[in-house]
């Protein structure tokens, strides 16, 4: 349902963020990529919805290649939670989950904020499967706290019913207890809905507790593919050791030469 064939990303400034990056998830999969900051978790998440365009390798979403072309078609597909929330804090808690219906609206629709009854009727029911009140709905957002506010983000992410859901470190500014429950919260609504999950962590614990798989990233590489259970306090320890000491203070070897990326693919 959602494929990395041979994904490589060299940003301008000549950082290899990833080298060669090949995944497969099946429908339905709640798939957690682990790694400490600059691994490259966000770079392969934003590949799926276009934000970064690898500059060697395939990424796939239901079979479509993802490409300027093809990203109208599949951004309503694609339902995205992030580490800030990126909600308008000052707008209502309604308006932001309408806002999840915004790729699929006319644009007068949307600048009038006129949304069908059925898309109200869908905010509403969404509000309520994750666990916010009646009363939450015409709140401002700025008036919730972090965990209220990204169960905002989760509803909004999920008015479409996108088969695919991205979170880049969703719950990193949360504290541990309401980590934990936005964590089962997301799970959840996605078990329900059969929905494919690639989420970023740093927290360990977090991804053995909640993931199907884990996918380690170091230095942009794949270290670990497997079920949470195999991955051991060893595995741990080598995704979140120091990078090997470097003679002299010298900076840390790359994680490959660029030169060995394929040349950028047009097209
Ligand atoms: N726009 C960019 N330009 C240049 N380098 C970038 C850019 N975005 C990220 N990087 C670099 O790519 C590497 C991976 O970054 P990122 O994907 O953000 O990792 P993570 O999300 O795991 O912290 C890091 O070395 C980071 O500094
Ligand atoms: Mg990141």
């Amino acid at each position: 349902m959602l494929s990395f064939e041979s994904v490589g990303m060299r940003y301008a400034n000549g950082t290899v963020a990833l080298d060669s990056v090949s995944l497969a998830l099946p429908r339905g999969q709640f798939c957690v990529v682990l790694g400490s900051s600059g691994a490259g978790k966000s770079t392969l998440l934003r590949m799926v919805n276009g934000l970064v365009r690898p500059t060697s390798g395939r990424v796939s979403v239901q079979g479509v290649p993802v490409s300027p072309a093809s990203l109208a078609r599949l951004r309503p597909r694609i339902g995205m939670v992030h580490q800030q929330f990126n909600l308008v804090t000052r707008a209502s808690v309604a308006a932001n989950v309408l806002s999840g219906a915004l790729p699929v609206l006319p644009a007068w629709r949307a600048l009038l904020m006129r949304y069908p009854r059925e898309l109200r009727e869908r905010a509403c029911a969404l509000l309520e499967e994750v666990g916010l009140q009646p009363e939450h709905l015409h709140r401002r957002v700025s008036e919730l706290s972090g965990g209220q506010q990204q169960r905002v983000g989760l509803a909004r992410a999920f008015m479409l019913n996108p088969p695919l859901l991205l979170a880049d470190e969703p719950v990193a500014s949360l504290d541990p207890r309401i980590s934990a429950q936005v964590l089962a919260l997301m799970r959840q609504q996605a078990g329900e809905r059969g929905t494919t999950v690639l989420c970023s962590l740093h927290q360990v614990e977090l991804a053995r507790a909640y993931a199907d798989r884990i996918v380690a990233l170091r230095h942009g590489r794949v270290m670990f593919d497997g079920p949470p259970a195999d991955f051991g306090p060893a595995a741990a320890a080598a995704l979140y050791a120091a990078a090997p000491a470097s003679p002299a203070g010298a900076p840390p070897a790359p994680a490959m030469p660029a030169h060995s990326l394929a040349p950028v693919e047009q097209g």
